[in-house]
C-alpha cells in the first residue's frame, strides 16, 4: 500500500515547513543530478553557484564563497571542521582546539566536537537567553578557534550579540561563526545585528530548507573568504572535478535548485511579507497564552515559548499536536510558514477546553 506524507496542520514543533511551489517543482526536476561532481553536471554546479550568490545578498556578502549543505548541522560541523584545521596550522600552541559557544546553541556542536576532536566549551546566557559576553571573554585564550553566536536561537527565537562576538574572537585570533541556520531568512527584516556586513563574521550556517521554504535537504554554509574553503578541500581524483570542500560525495540536486527557485521567487518581498505574517502569529499567540494565565518568553523572532503544566502538554500531543518543549520543559511554537493564524485558534481552542475540563469539579456523593 502506497503511503502519503503527514500533513502540517497540527505541526507546531518543527523548523521545516511546506516548501514554496516553485521549490518543490525545481526539487523534482534536478532530483537526479548531483552537484557533488560538478564537472559531470555542470547545470547543477552552476545553480549552487547562484544559491550561493543568492545567500551572500540575504546575508550581507559580497564576493560569498560556500555550498549547499545537507542542513544546519552538516553546515555547523563544516565551520568548526575549517577553524579546527586553521588553528592546526597557525596556533601558538599544540593544546586542543576549543570552540565556544552559549549554551542555547543547536546540538550539531557537540556533533561537530565528539567527531572532530575538539573541546566545546559552553558559556551561560543571561535572563533574556542571549550569550554572557562577561562569560565569553573569561573563556576565550590561545586555545580558542572559533566562537559560536547564534542569531535566532532553537528554543526561544534569540539572537546573541554578533558585533561583541566578533570582538572577542578578533582579540585571540579565532574565527567568529554565526548560526543563522533558522534565524538567516527573517533576520534582514529586523534591526538585529547578525551578518557578514555588521560583524567580522567569519563562516555562517543559513539554511534555505527552514524559514527559506527551499525542500530538504538545503542547508547553506557561507565563507567571508574563500581561502576558508580550501581548508575544507581533498583532492578528487576519479572525478571530473579536481577538488571538493564538501563533507558529503554524492548530494541530491534537489536541494541546491529548490534553494535558488525559492530565493529567486521570495527574496526580498515575499520572505519579508512571510516574515510579517510569522511574527504576527507569534505575537498573537503569546497574547492569547499570556491571557489565558501561562507565563510567556517573548517572541522576539517569530517562535513562542510558554511554561504549560506538563499534563496539558501531553494531554495536546495526545489529540494529535505536533508540539516540543525546551530544555526547560516550557512548551515551543515555531510560527513556520505553514503555521497560520487560524490552526494557532484551534490550538489555543483545544488548550482552552483542556484547562477549563481540569478545571471542572468532580461530582461528589
Ligand atoms: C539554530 C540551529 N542550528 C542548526 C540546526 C540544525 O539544522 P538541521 O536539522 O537542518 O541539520 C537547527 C535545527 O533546528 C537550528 O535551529
Amino acid at each position: 500500500m502506497q503511503r502519503e506524507p503527514q500533513t502540517f496542520d497540527r505541526v507546531l514543533s518543527s523548523m521545516c515547513t511546506t516548501p514554496h511551489p516553485v521549490a518543490r517543482e525545481a526539487a523534482e526536476r534536478f532530483l537526479a543530478t548531483n552537484p557533488g561532481d560538478p564537472g559531470t553536471y555542470p547545470t547543477i554546479s552552476s545553480l549552487e553557484d547562484e544559491a550561493i550568490e543568492l545567500l551572500g545578498e540575504v546575508a550581507g556578502l559580497d564576493d560569498p564563497a560556500g555550498y549547499v549543505a545537507s542542513g544546519g548541522t552538516e553546515a555547523n560541523i563544516q565551520a568548526v571542521r575549517i577553524a579546527r584545521e586553521r588553528a592546526r596550522s597557525t596556533a601558538a600552541t599544540a593544546e586542543t582546539p576549543t570552540v565556544v559557544m552559549p549554551e542555547s546553541g543547536h546540538f550539531s556542536f557537540q556533533k561537530a566536537a565528539n567527531v572532530l576532536g575538539v573541546d566545546l566549551e559552553l558559556v551561560p546566557t543571561d535572563d533574556d537567553h542571549r550569550v554572557d559576553l562577561e562569560a565569553v571573554r573569561a573563556c576565550v585564550d590561545e586555545t580558542t578557534a572559533m566562537i559560536v553566536g547564534v542569531a535566532g536561537t532553537t528554543e526561544y527565537g534569540r539572537v546573541d550579540p554578533i558585533p561583541e562576538l566578533g570582538d572577542i574572537a578578533q582579540s585571540v585570533d579565532a574565527l567568529l561563526h554565526v548560526d543563522a541556520a533558522w534565524g538567516g531568512f527573517v533576520l534582514p527584516f529586523t534591526d538585529h545585528e547578525w551578518q557578514f556586513g555588521h560583524a567580522p563574521v567569519d563562516t555562517m550556517a543559513i539554511d534555505p530548507h527552514k524559514m527559506g521554504q527551499a525542500a530538504v535537504p538545503a542547508g547553506g554554509l557561507l565563507v567571508r573568504d574563500e581561502t576558508l574553503l580550501d581548508e575544507l578541500a581533498v583532492d578528487t581524483p576519479y572525478l571530473e572535478s579536481t577538488s571538493q570542500a564538501t563533507l558529503t560525495g554524492t548530494r541530491s540536486g534537489a536541494g541546491v535548485a529548490s534553494a535558488v527557485a525559492a530565493m529567486t521567487e521570495l527574496w526580498p518581498d515575499g520572505y519579508r511579507e512571510q516574515y510579517q505574517r510569522s511574527q504576527a502569529n507569534a505575537e498573537w499567540l503569546a497574547a492569547e497564552l499570556a491571557a489565558l494565565g501561562y507565563d510567556v518568553v517573548e517572541p522576539e523572532l517569530p517562535l513562542v515559548a510558554a511554561d504549560l503544566p506538563q499534563a496539558t502538554f501531553e494531554a495536546l500531543r495526545e489529540t494529535g499536536w505536533r508540539i516540543s518543549s525546551t530544555g526547560s520543559g516550557e512548551l515551543r511554537v515555531v510560527c513556520m510558514p505553514h503555521v497560520t493564524r487560524t490552526q494557532l485558534e484551534s490550538f489555543v481552542a483545544a488548550l482552552d477546553a483542556l484547562e477549563s475540563e481540569s478545571e471542572t469539579p468532580t461530582a461528589t456523593t
